[in-house]
Formats: structure tokens, C-alpha cells, sequence
């Protein structure tokens, strides 16, 4: 590789370092190189949404950073390789305004006809990408097209046309495969479905939990309606788009990890989110992460995946 650039998701999601393990655990599957690797743990224990580790050979120096350090960039010298990690949880343009709990203070304000100049920017520049979006989509948000609102999504008393979740995911992806079909990259772009949560008597923001130590059977978890409404629209925009990327010369592939994952309630921060959750209070209650997934852990296998691919096509 001459100076590969890796992108390694747009998007909600993160690999999330659980609180029992540190920076220099060996042994886990290392992200691109199949050797031994030694691992480089970048957390962030205020906010889940910007833990990334990368486990590799070698330490990499890092060059970049924005302002709300959601987005960053490593250099690995030896191998003169980049790794990006850039935060767009839509894809296309949006305002939020939450903290780092979730919790919004007002409606996302999302643009379903321009895309995020923070991916669109240094896509040109990519030699391997991983998108994703997902569940951000679920949000209440008052939805622009052509810079005018023409509907919403949960915003009772705004006097606005509930148009849903569906419609937003929909013409967002729809714009974002169109754009890539016709952009005449050279580079891999992997397109990953979003990943499916297992949080059981609520859900993140009302007490949820994910208690399964062991991985369930094969079809013990069946999927839960909102995964699979996002995951069906995810692959049928990637079937309308795929039927014409060859013509183009784009290199899109999908990867789709869901039942792999389904099978792995065990495999989830839960109270583990924040650092050493009941070091001041064994019975405290906190909030758990049933979407994220812990390292090592079952996304370790999409490494493999996705090297397998890289490698050998
Ligand atoms: C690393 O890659 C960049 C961009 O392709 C190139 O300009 C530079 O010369 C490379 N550095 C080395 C040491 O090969
Ligand atoms: C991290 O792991 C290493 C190796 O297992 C161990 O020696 C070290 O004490 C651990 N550090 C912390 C802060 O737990
Ligand atoms: C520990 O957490 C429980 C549950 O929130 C609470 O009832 C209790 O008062 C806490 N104990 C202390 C010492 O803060």
C-alpha cells in the first residue's frame, strides 16, 4: 500500500474501550495488520461517542483533531498510513444540540439534500473508507430540503408535517449512494448496515439494561422493529445503488454484520460506559450502553472481514 488513507467510520460509531481493559492489553485483533499487534487505546471517558482504539503495530502520532475532538487523524510512520475518524452521524448536514449524554435540548435541524462537508471534504483524498449512519436518524428533527423545512420527526406543537423517520433515511441514503456511484473514486468504499442494540426494559435514556453474560443462540434475539426498518432501508438503497456503481468503475461493498451481532447481548459496555462505574457506590444507578460494542469483542471478527477483503478482495 503507498500511502493508504483509511477511513474508519462516518459516523455513530465507536469502539468503545470497556472500563476492565488498558492501553497495553495485548492480544487483541489488530485493526489492519495481521500481526502481532501492540495496542494504541485512545479514550475519552467523557464521551463514549469519541472513544476509538486502534490496535497495531506501531504507535501513531496524531495530526489532527477538531474542535469538539469527535473527529480525528493518526499518521503511522513506518507504514506512512492514515487513519481518519471522522464524526457525521447523518451523512448530510445537520445542527445538533445535545450533550454528551444524549440529551437534546432542541430538535436536529438535518439537511436531506446537502451532504456533510466534514466526510465530503476528504473523501476525494481516501484510498479505503467504512460509512455509516444509523440510529441518529431516530432523533426528533425538523427535516430542510432546498433550504426549506418541509417536515419533521417527533416535534409536536411546531405546526409541521410528521413525515418520519423512514422519509429522512431514506432520501438521505438514497443521496448519499447517488453521490458515490457517480463519483468516480478509485479507492474501496465499504458501506456498513447500522448495528443492533439489545437494550431490554427501556431504552438508553430511561433505564435500559443489557444483564446477558453469554452469547445467545442461533435466532434466540430476534431483531427489534426500528433495526430492522433502518437496516431494510440500508439495503435497499445499497441494492439500487450497487445495480449501477459497476458501470462507474466505484469499488461499493457492504458489510453486514447483523445477525453476527444480534447473537451478542453479552458483547455491550452496559453500566461500563464510564470508567469504574461503582467505585463510589456498589449500588448506584447508571446509565448503560446496550448499542456500543466492547474490545475485544464481537466487532473483532469484523476486522478480519474487513482485511480479508482488503487483501483478497
Ligand atoms: C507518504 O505519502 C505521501 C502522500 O502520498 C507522500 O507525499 C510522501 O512522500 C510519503 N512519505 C514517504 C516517507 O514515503
Ligand atoms: C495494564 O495492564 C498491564 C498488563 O496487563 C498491567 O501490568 C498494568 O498494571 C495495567 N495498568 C492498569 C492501570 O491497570
Ligand atoms: C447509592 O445509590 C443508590 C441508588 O441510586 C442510592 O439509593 C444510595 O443513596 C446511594 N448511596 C450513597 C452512599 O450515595
Amino acid at each position: 500500500m503507498n500511502n493508504p488513507l483509511f477511513f474508519v467510520n462516518v459516523f455513530a460509531y465507536f469502539f468503545k474501550v470497556c472500563g476492565a481493559i488498558n492501553s497495553s492489553h495485548n492480544g487483541l485483533n489488530p485493526l489492519i495488520f495481521n500481526s502481532f499487534p501492540r495496542c494504541f487505546i485512545d479514550r475519552d471517558d467523557e464521551s463514549p461517542h469519541t472513544s476509538l482504539s486502534v490496535c497495531i503495530v506501531e504507535q501513531p502520532v496524531q495530526i489532527h483533531q477538531d474542535v469538539d475532538s469527535k473527529s480525528k487523524r493518526w499518521h503511522f510512520q513506518s507504514y506512512n498510513l492514515t487513519i481518519s475518524n471522522i464524526w457525521s452521524p447523518f451523512l448530510v448536514k445537520a445542527a445538533t444540540f445535545e450533550d454528551i449524554n444524549g440529551v437534546s435540548t432542541a430538535e436536529v435541524q438535518l439537511h436531506l439534500d446537502k451532504l456533510d462537508k466534514k466526510w465530503l471534504d476528504i473523501y476525494p483524498s481516501l484510498d479505503y473508507m467504512i460509512i455509516s449512519t444509523g440510529k441518529w436518524f431516530l432523533k426528533a428533527a425538523v427535516y430542510h430540503e432546498n433550504d426549506v423545512i418541509v417536515g419533521c420527526h417527533l416535534c409536536p406543537g411546531k405546526n409541521l408535517i410528521e413525515l418520519g423517520f423512514e422519509y429522512a433515511y431514506k432520501k438521505t441514503l438514497h443521496y448519499v449512494m447517488d453521490f458515490i456511484k457517480t463519483s468516480k473514486h478509485k479507492g474501496l468504499i465499504f458501506f456498513r448496515t447500522s448495528t443492533p442494540d439489545h437494550f431490554k426494559n427501556g431504552e438508553w435514556h430511561n433505564g435500559g439494561t443489557c444483564p446477558k453474560t453469554i452469547p445467545a443462540k442461533e435466532g434466540e434475539v430476534k431483531i427489534k422493529d426500528l433495526n430492522r426498518i433502518l437496516r431494510n432501508i440500508e439495503l435497499e438503497e445499497f441494492e439500487k445503488a450497487s445495480a449501477k456503481v459497476a458501470n462507474n468503475e466505484v469499488n461499493l461493498k457492504l458489510l453486514d454484520f447483523t445477525n453476527l451481532l444480534l447473537s451478542r447481548p453479552d458483547g455491550h459496555p452496559g453500566p461500563y460506559r464510564q470508567l469504574q462505574p461503582y467505585s463510589k457506590n456498589k449500588t448506584a444507578v447508571v446509565q448503560n450502553d446496550c448499542l456500543h460494542w466492547c474490545i475485544p469483542g464481537p466487532i473483532d471478527f469484523w476486522n478480519d472481514v474487513i482485511m480479508e477483503i482488503v487483501v483478497n478482495g
